[in-house]
């Protein structure tokens, strides 16, 4: 699993520095490994090393590739440790051609132990690699590159893409099953470009085409040669779906910044104030229309998308007076999923798109006649595809792993459609939407001159309590999701055990915990009825001697690390968050943590 990127020229060499910098803006489909395999003369060589493509590419060159043909890959560990053997590209038994793969093949166990008994050695633990000696297999009996790929992608089952260098026919063969690929042409037409993903293309191809699942093809200097092991025809490029490549530079620099994270955090204005230019408004009409008159809504998501869904739901309750059952995209095929028919409305919502467990459901929950809603940043991902109406939330691109700005735009992208559900239920009206999209962007200026504030107190608060190994944030109301985000930024950015909790639930077993080692951090509830529930389970910590410290509007108490601004209960998910996310990256960055690429993880869970 992970990104791939790779490049064929006609009568010139590969661009130096294409293949490093392509698959440096895929690093966040995972960071275990980079490798290339390009040929020199005839003969593949190929070279990998395990870990980020910055520090490998120090060793091993990837800026200087002196081919005219290169497939190059940045890994997700998802089958094998993060060591050379494993990490891509892999070769099979001749040398003569290599992979590199996205993805999971599930059934790679039983084709390796035939392969195996057929003579084939392998050199990793990867489930890739078995792609590569089948395929070996069947050029033994036709040299039609097509039809053995056809063969490889109806054996191979799961969810992945494949792109081979095969040195025998100087070309890249491509499989796309079910895993992004797309392919885009230098403007003078002299390379071909394939990779993971369109924004990787930028300066690159100025145009992509999407492959479709289930293609297989073959791209070498003068042709394309695309088919569908589904209907087994041809298929022209110009048949399949074209997209610009967009992608704005000023983002994948740091600006100045020590790391992204930092960064992305002092964008969250911008982007705030760019979700309202986004988002259309006849899509978000349609949208609003479509859930207005649904049956059921559910709204799904994962890890800080789910988080914003949830506080979704608070939005659509006070604005629009309507319930929707919101449920992680990882759980709903074994929950909900099987109460969804004709006259629901699913609302997808993923940062990236291509959160494999968000398109699973979208696409089980279509096949049962559900209508899908995607709100995504990715406008050519597959989430965008898979949606009957998708909204953008055009917060530009974000590099670190830990979601930040992109999860204040998503809530801004939540806040304009359940106010415009509102308009069509009758609980708010045309005036009051537009009030709601003037407060979006008084809180981008507001936020502005707030976020260095809470920057420099948190940077200080963070060298006080880095040494804290467990903590619980907890919230009540509209706050409780914003706790369960916070936890998970201290997981990712800190490394530290944190649990988000609801106010009140603390007192009901948790609070057993509360004693020295563990560092309390309580956020003061917006709904008013909430608040003496606040201060009363303050005092119960405070009993216990725990470390507290608390997000306040209203600065009572001696614990106060932050006094958030007073604005309405929809944005102060907003306000509340900031503090956390920068807890978290502050923390990570005293422990010396690589705060931008958690160890383990990718910044998009792809299988
Ligand atoms: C949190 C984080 C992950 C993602 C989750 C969903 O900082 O990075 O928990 O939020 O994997 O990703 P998307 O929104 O791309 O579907």
């Amino acid at each position: 699993m992970g990104g791939i990127f790779a490049v064929i020229c006609k009568d010139t060499r590969i661009p130096r520095g294409a293949i490093y910098e392509g698959l440096r803006r895929l690093t966040y489909r995972g960071y275990d490994g980079a490798g290339v395999a390009f040929l020199r003369g005839d003969l593949l060589e190929v070279r990998k090393a395990p870990g980020h493509i910055e520090n490998v590419s120090k060793n091993l060159d990837f800026v200087n590739i002196d081919s005219d043909i290169a497939l190059g890959h940045t890994r997700y560990a998802s089958r094998g440790w993060p060591v050379y053997e494993n990490t891509h590209p892999l070769t099979e038994c001749t040398r003569r051609v290599a992979v590199t793969g996205d993805g999971i093949i599930e059934n790679y166990e039983e084709i390796k132990s035939r392969l195996e008994k057929l003579g084939h050695v392998f050199s990793s633990r990867t489930d890739t690699e078995v792609a590569v000696h089948l395929l070996e297999e069947y050029l033994k009996s036709t040299s039609s590159r097509v039809e053995a790929l056809l063969r490889v992608i109806r054996e191979l089952r799961g969810m992945y893409s494949l792109v081979f260098l095969d040195s025998s026919t100087r070309s890249l063969l491509v499989v796309q099953s079910g895993q992004p690929l797309v392919i885009g042409f230098s403007p003078d037409k002299s390379c071909i470009y394939v990779s993971s993903d369109l924004p990787s293309l930028y300066g690159f191809a100025e145009t992509a085409y999407i492959l479709e699942e289930g293609t297989v093809g073959v791209i070498s200097r003068d042709s394309i040669d695309l088919y569908s092991s589904i209907s087994g025809r041809r298929v022209e490029l110009e048949q399949l779906q074209a997209k610009r490549v967009k992608y704005v530079t000023e983002y994948v620099e740091k600006g100045g910044f020590p790391h992204y994270m930092i960064k992305e955090i002092y964008e969250i204005p911008e982007a705030l104030k760019k979700v309202p230019l986004a988002i259309m408004e006849k899509y978000l009409r349609l949208a609003a229309m479509i859930i207005q008159g649904a049956k059921k809504v559910f709204v799904i998501g994962t890890g800080t998308s789910l988080h914003a869904a949830m506080i979704s739901t608070y939005y659509f309750s006070e604005l629009a007076g309507l319930s929707v059952n919101v449920i992680s995209a990882a759980e709903f095929p074994y929950s909900l999923l099987e109460s969804v028919e004709t006259g629901t409305v699913v609302v997808a919502v993923s940062q990236s798109g291509e959160t494999t467990d968000v398109i699973t459901s979208v696409k089980q929950a279509k096949l049962r006649g559900a209508v899908v809603v995607g709100i995504t940043n990715n406008v050519g991902s597959r989430l965008a595809l898979e949606s009957n109406v998708y909204l953008p939330i055009g917060a530009g691109p974000e590099i670190a792993v830990p979601a930040t700005k992109t999860f204040i735009a998503t809530l801004a992208g939540f806040l304009m459609l359940s106010s415009y559900v509102g308009v069509y239920t009758g609980k708010l009206t045309s005036s009051e939407y537009g009030g709601i999209l003037n407060s979006i962007k008084d809180l981008a200026d507001k936020l502005k001159n707030l976020i260095p504030d809470y920057d420099s107190k948190i940077e200080k608060l963070a060298q006080e309590v880095y040494e804290y190994k467990n903590m619980y944030l907890a919230g009540s109301g509209i706050t409780y999701p914003v706790a369960l985000e916070g936890a998970l930024k201290l997981k990712e950015a800190a490394l530290v055990h944190a649990e988000g909790l609801q106010l009140g639930e603390l007192r009901h077993g948790p609070l057993a915990l509360s004693v020295l080692g563990l560092l309390t951090v309580l956020i003061e509830p917006i709904e008013e009825q909430a608040k003496q529930l606040f201060y009363k389970v303050l005092r119960e910590v405070e009993n216990r001697y725990a470390r507290i410290f608390t997000l306040e509007v209203t600065a009572n108490t001696k614990h106060a690390a932050i006094i958030l601004p007073q604005v309405e209960r929809h944005l102060y998910p907003m306000v509340a968050i900031i503090p956390l996310q920068l807890l978290a990256y502050h923390t990570g960055v005293v422990k010396g943590l690589p705060v931008d690429t958690p160890p383990g993880l990718a910044k998009t869970i792809t299988t």
